[in-house]
């Protein structure tokens, strides 16, 4: 009974620390709602810890042809992706 609770409580810390993309604090938020919008299509939408920032470079301008963004939205989409907190 003692390990359930510690479980279960464990189980709780877990779940309230898990920050996704979507939920996420920033100082970016025109970019947050493009990436959503503009990437989410596809496929899940990767975190941006996943990558780093010059890796989000070539990822985004890989993806252009595919998302259709204007390069203001890839500087917006950018900003946040490359954030760091
Ligand atoms: C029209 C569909 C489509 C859209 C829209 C799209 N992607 Fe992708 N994306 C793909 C496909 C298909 C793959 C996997 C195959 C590949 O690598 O070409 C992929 C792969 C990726 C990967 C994994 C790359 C790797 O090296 O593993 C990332 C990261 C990614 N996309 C980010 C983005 C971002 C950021 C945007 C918005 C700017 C975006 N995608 C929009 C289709 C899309």
């Amino acid at each position: 009974m003692k390990y359930a609770v510690l479980i279960l409580s464990m189980l709780l810390m877990i779940g309230c620390n898990k920050s996704t993309v979507q939920t996420s604090n920033t100082k970016f938020p025109t970019g947050q709602k493009l990436y959503i919008s503009k990437c989410g299509g596809c496929h899940r939408l990767y975190d941006r810890l996943e990558y780093s920032s010059e890796k989000w470079d070539t990822i985004v301008t890989t993806m252009r042809s595919k998302a259709k963004t204007t390069s203001d939205e890839e500087k917006e989409i950018l900003l946040f992706l490359k954030e760091r907190d």
